[in-house]
């Protein structure tokens, strides 16, 4: 990389804001150390063994790595102030291997998931866990499932339901977005609950929130803040990730 370019992302708006992230965590420390202890990793690696990767799998989606999820999820968890807010109900959207649904637990929250089942290491970890899943496919344009109750906080870490196409070029519209995100609040939604979505960047590196697509997440009362879109249930509310 140029010097100019690597001055240029140093003191780029994402850097400043992933610093101000990381002060934020610093000031409420989580030991991911004693986390990882409740986990039984040579499950996890029994699990992988049972159920091997797909071929040309990316490392990243290494789950029976559990100190690298606990780590990623731990500050989930910290970026929302789950560590020290009273108990919630949360839903989790695409939960995976539900690292993120037994960090909340930890901490008192109740969680439920929702997921496709096609990865059956997910069923193993979530069953490992003792994370609870409802198993359903999110479509663009269609309600979600009656879920019987409605959620404090309904979260989308690492958000891929929104690819029609599995190799992103082809993704849910502005207008399917505002279909999921009213069904969401109308549903899903207690009267002070959030909906965050964290959506990786595109594949070339660029941020998800295109100027249309940042338009409209802003016109829904969205607050983004990196990759992440905090929504309240009221639009005209302007939500925090601090709410405790
Ligand atoms: C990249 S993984 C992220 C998993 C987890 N949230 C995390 O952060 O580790 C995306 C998850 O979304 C789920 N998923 C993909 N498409 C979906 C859809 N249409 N409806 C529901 N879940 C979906 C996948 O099964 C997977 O668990």
């Amino acid at each position: 990389m140029r010097p100019s370019r690597k001055f240029q992302k140093l003191f780029s708006l994402d850097a400043v804001q992933s610093l101000w992230e990381h002060i934020c965590r610093w000031t409420h420390p989580v030991s991911a150390r004693r986390i990882l202890a409740t986990i039984d990793q040579a499950e996890l690696e029994r699990l992988r063994q049972h159920y091997p990767y797909r071929p040309n799998a990316r490392r990243i989606n290494a789950y029976e790595d559990a100190t690298y999820w606990i780590g990623v999820n731990v500050k989930h968890v910290q970026d929302l102030w789950l560590d020290r807010a009273p108990p919630l109900d949360i839903l989790d959207l695409g939960c995976g291997a539900g690292y993120f649904l037994y960090v909340c637990r930890l901490f008192g929250h109740e969680g439920l998931g929702l997921d496709i089942d096609e990865e059956l290491f997910f069923r193993g970890t979530t069953q490992l866990l003792g994370v609870r899943r409802i198993i359903a496919r999110i479509h663009p344009q269609t309600p979600l499932p009656d879920l019987g109750k409605k959620f404090d906080l309904v979260t989308g870490h690492r958000v891929c339901f929104h690819w029609i196409t599995p190799d992103q070029r082809k993704e849910w519209t502005p207008a399917d977005w505002e279909f999921f995100i009213h069904d969401i609040r109308t549903r899903f939604l207690k009267p002070r609950g959030r909906l965050l979505l964290e959506i990786n960047p595109r594949p070339d590196g660029s941020s998800f929130f295109t100027p249309e697509l940042r338009a409209l997440f802003e016109s829904q009362g969205a607050r983004i803040f990196r990759r992440k879109a905090l929504l309240a249930a009221d639009q005209s509310e302007r939500p925090r990730f601090k709410q405790i």
